[in-house]
């Protein structure tokens, strides 16, 4: 497993953790070493310690926060919704891996548990990173079905194996964890669009039904965009839905040329 590096910005000041104790009577005890981060209170980020016993908690790393914000402190900041692994909110970075604390047990993870926002992005506080520029690069990427000619009088069919190739694309749920462990992306957030993003791309240029493949390969051209992936493979190896961006880059890059027959 990729093990990465801390939130863009942070400078921790280590003598300014909190320590929360385990209640009274505590079966299982279990420390949580979490991020904090206020811009707005003007101090340094910093990790509070929880002591939770894990006889009354959840076994998702989710229910390890939803308990302490719950139960001992009710400032820490996360984001969550669905606790199913299907919206994606919940991305952070997780005994050194970017993940879902709802699908991450705490049984996985030996010793204390360290929890951080996904690295290299802006922290708007604590947990929640500002995903701002990365909903800004999935915009840009045009990402609806673009058609001609007048619409059908039913559905826009497809044959089971034009169905089969949006196959290990679909099932993105735009989490970023990928994108967030690309050391290209950490250095170009800007103007490479990184593996998420580029696997989105790649979603609506394979999906039979769409007509625009030309005006979307035109649209990656150029030096960043698309050919800042160095096939590092952090991407593949942190999707916390095992999924495979390297592989849609690598076959959109393959479709780049063909069409130049370079
Ligand atoms: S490819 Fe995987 S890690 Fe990347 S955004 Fe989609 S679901 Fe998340
Ligand atoms: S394979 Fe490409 S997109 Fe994936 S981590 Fe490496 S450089 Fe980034
Ligand atoms: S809460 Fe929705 S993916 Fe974790």
């Amino acid at each position: 497993m990729a093990r990465l590096t801390l939130p863009k910005s942070s400078r921790i000041d280590r003598s300014a953790g909190k320590h929360h104790k385990a209640p009274p009577g505590t079966q299982e005890s279990r420390i949580f070493q979490i991020y904090r981060y206020d811009p707005d209170s003007g101090g340094q980020p910093r990790f509070d310690r929880y002591e939770l016993d894990m006889a009354s908690c959840g076994p998702m790393v989710l229910d390890a926060l939803i308990k302490i914000k719950n139960e001992i402190d009710s400032t820490l900041t996360f984001r969550r919704s669905c606790r199913e692994g299907i919206c994606g909110s919940c991305a952070m970075n997780i005994d050194g891996t970017n993940t879902l604390a709802c699908v991450k047990s705490c049984k996985e993870i030996k010793g204390d548990i360290h929890i951080l926002p996904l690295p290299h992005l802006p922290v708007i506080k604590d947990l929640v990173p500002d995903l701002g520029s990365f909903y800004a690069q999935y915009a840009s990427i045009e990402p609806w079905l673009k058609t001609d000619g007048p619409p059908p009088a039913t559905e826009r069919l497809q044959s089971p194996g034009e169905r089969a190739r949006l196959n290990g694309y679909y099932e993105c749920i735009l989490c970023a964890c990928c994108s967030a462990a690309c050391p290209s992306y950490w250095w170009n957030p800007e103007r490479y669009l990184g593996p998420a993003i580029l696997l989105q791309a790649y979603r609506w240029l394979v999906d039979s039904r769409d007509k625009a493949a030309k005006e979307r390969l035109d649209a990656l051209q150029g030096p960043f965009k698309l050919y800042r992936c160095h096939t590092i493979m952090n991407c593949t190896n942190t999707c916390p839905k095992g999924l495979n961006p390297a592989k849609a880059i690598a076959e959109t890059k393959k479709m780049m040329l063909a069409r130049t027959g370079q």
